[in-house]
């Protein structure tokens, strides 16, 4: 079968070696792809929001599935515009993505349907947030309603920051409308769990747990990024807490989507964050996480276009899915100065010593191939260097080993991804 893949990151590198290993895939496509993608799939220069043109190209060269790799566009009503063109997708429609898309809606999702998370409010008027924070304990938590790219996220410790972060989401619109509405939410603390999940409408499977490192600097210090790497599994994810989110968390989201009239097929991302008192949902994605997807989808043994069309069919109850007992961590290759300022163009060498090292994957996020064939860096993270282990310390060893083959001007990495296994 032809497959097209949609985005151009890390994630969808992942998903691309993933499905390349299906013996039922013939050709794959990616829209736009990246330079790593490159190798793997035929990249097509048309943009991840462009449905129309999408579409287009899909029923043009007759794909027989699209994965949608990326939030913008399944927020955006990508799914539903292949659908009425008659094309198989993988996503959740428009009305069903918004559980990632509007973190207003997910938390009175959570509150309607008794799904543990943090206490909250909302406001679409600035006065009242203002008025609200004058009476709360801190910190507290500032979210944004919409997307944001993982910024729109604002811890604040006292009330004068508090007041700066309504200024900045509601007023000065930073994140632009995804700050007309925002959510105040109670802060909590705790370890950070992401367990991401097939869902097929009814049913959902959940794969192996994760952890991402969201801050720029060792030590979780620095700014906030799109993540800076990953393990998996996580060693606070116990069968204890698995069960409790089994009983009220991923079963009841899944029904209570369906209870609103807003049936969910695709993957569901559940960010947890391991409280004193029980799990609680720290957000709803509506993907893979990336660089999630670059832990867990290597460990997954399953034929991954077999779990995908279960979904898309309804059947995902008769899917055994499975991963392999072992850990895999991911070490992100970022350009200096990432996630504010950083040059890019850089010719990148090294590679090649992936292609033969059984166990070890370099997922490329933003890189691409010049015209006369050199591959250069093209973003802030540049690309995801993966190792398996037996357990978490030796593919712990192994990436940071593999970090040295790779070299570019401006390479920059936190030296701790998965150092927290050591205090488990
Ligand atoms: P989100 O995009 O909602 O996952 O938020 C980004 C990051 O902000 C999370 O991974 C947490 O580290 C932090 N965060 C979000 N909500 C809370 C909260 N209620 N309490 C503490 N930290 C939070
Ligand atoms: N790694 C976090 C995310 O994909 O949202």
């Amino acid at each position: 079968m032809k497959v097209l893949i949609v985005g151009s990151g890390g994630r969808e590198h992942a998903i691309a070696y993933t499905i390349a290993k299906s013996p039922r895939v013939d050709k794959i496509y990616c829209a736009p792809g990246n330079g790593g993608i490159a190798e793997l799939a035929e990249c097509v220069p048309i943009g991840a929001m462009e449905f129309d043109r999408l579409a287009e190209f899909a029923k043009e060269r007759q794909i027989d599935l699209t994965i949608v790799g990326m939030d913008d566009p399944l927020v955006g009503g990508i799914v539903d515009v292949f659908e009425a063109a008659g094309l198989r997708v993988f996503g959740p429609r428009k009305n069903a993505a918004i559980l990632e898309g509007s973190k207003a809606f997910s938390k009175d999702l959570m509150k309607k349907y008794n799904i543990p998370t943090a206490a909250y409010e909302n406001f679409t008027d600035p006065e009242a947030a203002l008025a609200y924070l004058e009476t709360a304990d801190f910190p507290i938590v500032l979210k944004a309603d919409g997307l944001a790219l993982g910024k729109g996220v604002l811890i604040c410790n006292t009330l004068e920051e508090a007041r700066e972060g309504v200024k900045t989401i509601m007023l000065d619109k930073q994140f632009g409308n995804a700050g007309n509405c925002m959510v105040i939410e109670e802060f909590m603390t705790g370890r950070e769990v992401s367990v991401l999940s097939f869902v097929d409408g009814k049913t959902i499977k959940t794969m192996t747990s994760a952890q991402d490192h969201k801050r720029a600097l060792d030590g979780d210090k620095g700014l906030n990024t799109g993540g800076m790497g990953t393990f998996s599994p996580s060693p606070f994810y116990t069968k204890e807490v698995d069960e409790f989110c089994r009983k009220y968390i991923y079963q009841p989201t899944v029904d209570a989507m369906a209870a609103e009239g807003r049936e969910f097929k695709g993957i569901i991302f559940f960010g947890l964050m391991l409280t004193e008192k029980g799990p609680k949902v720290l957000e709803y994605n509506a993907r893979f996480g990336d660089p999630e997807a670059q832990v867990v989808l290597p460990r997954m043994k399953n034929d991954m276009i077999e779990v995908v069309e279960a979904c898309i069919d309804g059947r995902l109850d008769a899917i055994d899915l499975q991963f392999e007992d072992n850990a895999a961590v991911c070490v992100v290759l970022a350009s200096e100065g990432y996630p504010v300022s950083y040059e890019k163009g850089f010719k990148i060498k090294g590679l090649e010593k992936f292609k033969d090292a059984e166990g070890y994957y370099c997922f490329h996020a933003g890189t691409k191939l010049t015209e006369d064939g050199r591959l250069v860096t093209n973003g802030g993270r540049v690309l995801g260097v993966t190792a398996k282990g037996a357990n978490l310390k030796e593919a712990r060893a192994n990436a940071y080993r593999a970090t040295e083959w790779v070299e570019f001007a401006n390479k920059y990495m936190r030296h701790d991804i998965g150092k927290a296994i050591d205090e488990a």
